[in-house]
Formats: structure tokens, sequence, C-alpha cells
């Protein structure tokens, strides 16, 4: 069976940002700044942006465009006769997991766009808007008819197949995302008071930083990017020879930090102007953010438009983990894509429905003391991400070798990496280190 490849590398650049840019940026990134003392939070995180995110950005990209094969195939290729594909199938489950509840939080996005254009926030007074939220998320029947919905609209774009699907989904919701971002940029700059939320985001106070804050920056980093999880592996895996590496990786990373550093601009002045607390965390743009459109002159229009964004945001992200749980179910099984989606979102749904429930009707059971949702995200983002990004260092930098990676990133010497020596160091110590030292944390096994 031929691979198919994306076509242009707009194409690569539209689906590789698509993919890092998601809930990541326009939900947690902001909460988590929030909460970490705002500006030097975000010096951090570009440090670990640059110093560890880049060169496993690149590490990834350079080992699926190597191999051209799924991500389990891409290791036993390389090593053959050894157990290192076992960390190919760790990815593709952490990828299928990952998607099962972010696919659910995505849905909610969903709801909130359909109450902005029937006005029914409008109704509910300031503090009530809290309980409306947990009501929502507990009553069963909307998340579980919406989060199918994300998964259908996911599987119909990866169905489509690489350059028909994604590439092109990609290249005509991405430039929309930015627009839209732009527009909401402006009308909350332009909101009384609005300077003290950009003071927020970007005058440092280092006294606000706590260790704690350092290793959520370096892990959001990650997640942000999406590494770990065969995701920019499978992507690569569609690169032709004739795209520099380097730029790609350093354009995604741009891109995605771009659009979260936008996303800070867009919620923090509005939440400053209308008197609101930015440590508000994982609610801040299901709660705090109705409250501020409540207030401000065509309110529902700039909601309806921002929880537009964040699904767009959300969907090319889920596109992705989907596309890696196809690619390896399609070549392994040698399924037809359209036969691997359709039973992959058959599974996905059966294991977001758990998670659904836990937020309601299974509240009561708990595994290791969470319930199913936060289990499932615990295990995939504190256990199997750290374990998938230092297997990647490791595999990339020792066993494969960064002579050989710098090899595939300059595609065989055609282009320039002027920063090869810092890569090398950075992908077999400086990276592995650093993620073991946040997974040691993230266990308990280290307390600060
Ligand atoms: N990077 C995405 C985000 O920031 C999340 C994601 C993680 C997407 C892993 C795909 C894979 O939301």
């Amino acid at each position: 069976m031929k691979r198919d490849n994306f076509g242009s590398k707009l194409g690569v650049v539209a689906a590789a940002a698509g993919s890092a840019i998601g809930l990541g940026n326009i939900w947690k990134f902001p909460y988590i700044t929030g909460v970490n003392g705002g500006a030097a939070f975000i010096l951090v995180y570009l440090l670990c942006i640059f110093l560890i995110g880049i060169p496993v950005m690149l590490s990834e990209f350079a080992l699926g465009r190597k191999n051209q094969v799924n991500a389990v195939e891409t290791f036993k290729k390389l090593k053959p006769n050894s157990k290192w594909h076992l960390a190919g199938y760790l990815s593709v489950l952490t990828a299928f997991i990952i998607l099962s509840f972010y696919s659910m939080i995505a849905g909610w996005v969903f709801s909130y766009i359909l109450r902005s254009i029937t006005g029914s926030f409008n109704s509910i007074p300031v503090e009530k808007l809290s309980e409306h939220f947990t009501t929502l998320i507990s009553n069963p029947w909307e998340p579980l008819a919406f989060t199918l919905l994300v998964l259908v609209i996911t599987a119909i774009v990866v169905f489509s197949g690489i350059q028909s699907g994604i590439e092109k989904f990609s290249k005509i919701v991405m430039p929309l995302l930015v627009v839209l971002i732009l527009i909401l940029m402006v009308r909350s700059f332009t909101l009384q008071g609005a300077y003290k939320g950009i003071e927020f985001l970007f005058k440092p106070d280092f006294s606000q930083l706590k260790l704690k804050g350092v290793l959520e920056a370096l892990g959001h980093s990650f997640y942000t990017l999406s590494l770990g999880m065969a995701i920019i592996l499978t992507y690569g895996s569609y690169i032709k020879k004739d795209v520099n590496l380097v730029s790609l990786s350093i354009q995604v990373a741009l891109a995605d930090t771009l659009i979260a550093l936008m996303a800070g601009m867009v919620i923090f002045p509005a939440v400053f102007a209308y008197g609101l607390e930015p440590t508000y965390g994982p609610g801040l743009i299901f709660v705090t953010l109705p409250a501020v459109f409540k207030s401000m002159p065509f309110g529902n229009f700039f909601e309806f438009l921002f929880f537009i964004l964040i699904a767009i945001a959300a969907i090319t992200s889920t596109v992705s983990l989907m596309e890696a749980v196809v690619a390896f179910v399609s070549e392994k099984f040698k399924l037809t894509r359209g036969k691997s989606t359709v039973i992959i979102l058959v599974l996905l749904y059966l294991l977001a429905i758990p998670s659904i429930l836990s937020l309601g009707p299974l509240a009561g059971f708990k595994i290791g003391g969470k319930v199913f949702f936060d289990a499932m995200d615990f295990i995939t983002s504190n256990i199997f991400l750290p374990i998938g990004g230092i297997v990647v260092c490791i595999f990339v930098g020792w066993i494969w070798g960064a002579d050989k990676a710098v090899e595939e990133i300059t595609s065989d010497g055609v282009y320039n990496f002027k920063f090869r020596y810092i890569y090398s160091i950075l992908v077999r110590y400086i990276a592995p280190i650093a993620i073991l030292f946040i997974f040691l944390y993230s266990l308990g096994i280290i307390k600060i």
C-alpha cells in the first residue's frame, strides 16, 4: 500500500502547528500562568521550549521521516530484535487514552458554543456560572453527545487522508484561528483597565515563582508541543526530504508559543478589566470568561468567536492524536484507513464514556483515590508522557545515535544545522535528565 504524504511545506507547518496548538495553549497555558504568578513563569516556559521542546521535536521528526512508518515499526526498523518497539506501543496507547478525555473537554467547548448562540448565559447570574459549569459536566447526556460529535468530526478528517484530509483541513482552519485570536485581542486590549492584564503577563515578579512552577513549565512545554506520544513522529513519517526540519520545528514552536501568549493577551486584560481573579485555575475559560463576556457590549458575539477559536484549536489536535493511532492500526493489521478509523472511533468512545460518567453518576468509583477521568489524565500526563519523552531522547541520542539524527535533520547534508553540537548535548543529557526530574517529582518521589 502506497503511503500518503503531505503535499506542501505550508501544509506540513499548518498540520504540525495544528497539533501543537490546542486546549493546552488556550485553556491550560493561561490558567497555569495565572496560578504561577505570570511573567516569571512565562520566561521559564520559553527557556524550556527552546532547550527541551525543540530538540525533542527535531528528534521525533527525524525518527519519523527516516523510517516512513508508524511509531512501533520505526523502532523495529532501527533496532530489530530488541524491546525498543515497546516504546512505540506505549506512545500509541498514550495518544489513544489522551484522545478519549481530550475529546470530552473539547465537547464542553461545543456546549459553550451552543450556549453563546442561544444566549443562555444571559439569564444566569455571575455567581451561578460556576455551578452551571459543574452541572453541565456532571449531567452526562450533553457531554456524551458532544464528545461523540468531536470524535466523529475528527474521524472524518482523519479518514480523508493526509493530503486531502489533515493537510487541507489545517490549511483552512489554522489561518481562521489566527484571525479570530487577533480580533479577540483587539477587543481585549481596548477594554478599560486592560493594561493590568498585560502587566501581569509581561512584568516578571520572581518572588511568585516556585520550583513547582518551574517543573510545571517544563511539563507543559512538552505537552503543548505534542511530544512524547508518537504524534510528531507520525507526522514526520509523511514529510518529504526537501523539508528543512530545523526551520519546521522552530516555526511550529514559535507559532505554538505565540498563540499561547496571544491567548493570555485575550484572557488576562479582560479578566483584570472586569476585576476578576486570574488565579481561578482550570475553570478560567469556562467560568471566569463567561462572566467577562456577560459584562461586555456584544458579549455573546465575542463569546461565540472565542469558543469557536478553542474548538478549532482542539480539533486540529484531536486529529493528530487519532492519526497516530490510525496509522499504527492500519499498518499493523493491514486494514484500510476507513476500517481502522471506524474501529478506533468506536473504541475511543467506549473509553470516553467512563471518563464522562466519572464527573457525574460514576463519581464514587475511584482508581487510586481518583475518579476515572483524573486517573486517565494522571497516568498519561504524569507517567506515560515522561517515559515516552525519556525513551525518545535515549533512543535518538544513544541507540540510533545523535549523529545519525543530525544526518536526517539536515536531509543528508543538504541543509545547514549550526547548532548540531548543542543539539546532541541537549538530546543526550539535558533533556532526558530534565524530564526524569519532572517524572520523579510528579510521582512524589522527589519532594520540594
Ligand atoms: N499540544 C496539544 C495542546 O497543546 C495537545 C496535544 C497533546 C495534542 C498531545 C496532541 C498530542 O493542546
